[in-house]
C-alpha cells in the first residue's frame, strides 16, 4: 500500500465502516495481510474512530445495520456487512452500494425455523397464515411471497428464537451457524433461505474520487478473503 499511500497531510484518511464483535474479529487477519494493524481493541475502548498503523487508513466502529447506511451517504469509504443487512438495506435503498468483495467471513444461514413438533410443512399445505417473527422482514417477505405463503410479519430486533416458545409467532426467519441457539431452544430449521457471509462494500463516489487509493486495498482483501472461501 504505502508506495501508492497519499501523503498529503491535510487529506481524509480513507475510513472502513466496521461493527463490533464476529465481524471486528474476522476482519483482523484481513487487514494485517494488508498490512494494516488496528491501534485499538473496540472491546475495550470507548472510542468510536479507530486509527491504524497506516496513517491514511481508519475505522469507524457502528452497529452492524448501520454499516450500508455510513457507505451510502459516504461517511465511509467502505465498510463490511454480512449479506443478511445488505438485503434488508437494498430493499430500503436501491443501487446505493458497491459490493466488489464476498470476504467469506461470519458464515451462516438465513433459515425458517419453528418449534420441534410444529408440522410446518402441513400448516403450508393447508394454507395456513403464519405469524413470523424476524429482524429481516424484507428478506422474510420476498420468501414467503416467493412459495405462495400468507404470512404476518411481526418485526423484532434480537432473540427471535424465543417468539415461538412464548407464543409470539409460528415460525421465525433468522440466522444459523452451528445450530445451538435452535437446539437450546427446542427449535427447528425447516427452510434454508439464503448463505450469508460478509461482504466488503464501496461508496460509489469514493469509488471513482478516490480509487487510486482503495484499489491496493480492495486487492489485498480480495487475496487474503480468498483464503476463507
Ligand atoms: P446488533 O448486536 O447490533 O443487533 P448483530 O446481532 O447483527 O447486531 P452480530 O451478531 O455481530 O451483530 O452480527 C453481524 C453479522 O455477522 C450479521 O449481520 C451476520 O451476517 C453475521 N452473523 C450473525 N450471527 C452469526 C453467527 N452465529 N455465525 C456467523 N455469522 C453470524
Ligand atoms: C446469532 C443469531 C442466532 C445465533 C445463531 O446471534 O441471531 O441467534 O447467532 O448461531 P448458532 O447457530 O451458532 O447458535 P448472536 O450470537 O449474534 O447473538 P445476538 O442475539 O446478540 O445477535
Ligand atoms: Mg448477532
Amino acid at each position: 500500500m504505502s508506495s501508492q499511500t497519499n501523503t498529503n497531510p491535510l487529506a481524509l484518511p480513507i475510513t472502513l465502516a466496521l461493527s463490533k464483535g464476529r465481524i471486528f474479529d474476522e476482519t483482523l487477519p484481513l487487514l494485517a495481510a494488508a498490512g494494516i494493524e488496528v491501534s485499538e481493541n473496540p472491546e475495550t475502548s470507548r472510542k468510536l474512530i479507530i486509527g491504524t498503523s497506516n496513517p491514511m487508513v481508519r475505522l469507524i466502529i457502528v452497529r452492524a445495520s448501520d454499516v450500508p447506511t455510513y457507505v451510502e451517504y459516504g461517511a465511509a469509504d467502505l465498510g463490511i456487512a454480512g449479506k443478511d443487512v445488505l438485503i434488508e438495506h437494498a430493499s430500503d435503498h436501491p443501487g446505493g452500494l458497491y459490493q466488489p468483495i464476498d470476504l467469506n467471513i461470519a458464515r451462516c444461514k438465513l433459515c425458517v425455523a419453528v418449534r420441534k413438533g410444529f408440522d410446518y410443512s402441513s400448516a403450508v399445505k393447508q394454507g395456513a397464515r403464519l405469524r413470523v417473527a424476524t429482524k429481516y422482514v424484507n428478506a422474510a417477505r420476498e420468501h414467503f411471497a416467493a412459495k405462495g405463503v400468507y404470512v404476518d410479519l411481526i418485526k423484532l430486533y434480537g432473540s427471535m428464537e424465543l417468539a415461538p416458545l412464548v407464543g409470539l409467532a409460528d415460525a421465525i426467519v433468522d440466522l444459523v451457524s452451528t445450530g445451538n441457539t435452535l437446539k437450546a431452544n427446542d427449535l427447528v430449521a425447516v427452510e434454508d433461505i439464503v448463505e450469508i457471509s460478509s461482504r466488503l462494500i464501496v461508496n460509489r463516489a469514493s469509488l471513482k474520487t478516490r480509487h487510486a487509493e482503495l484499489q491496493p486495498l480492495l486487492d489485498a482483501f480480495e487475496q487474503a478473503s480468498r483464503s476463507h472461501a
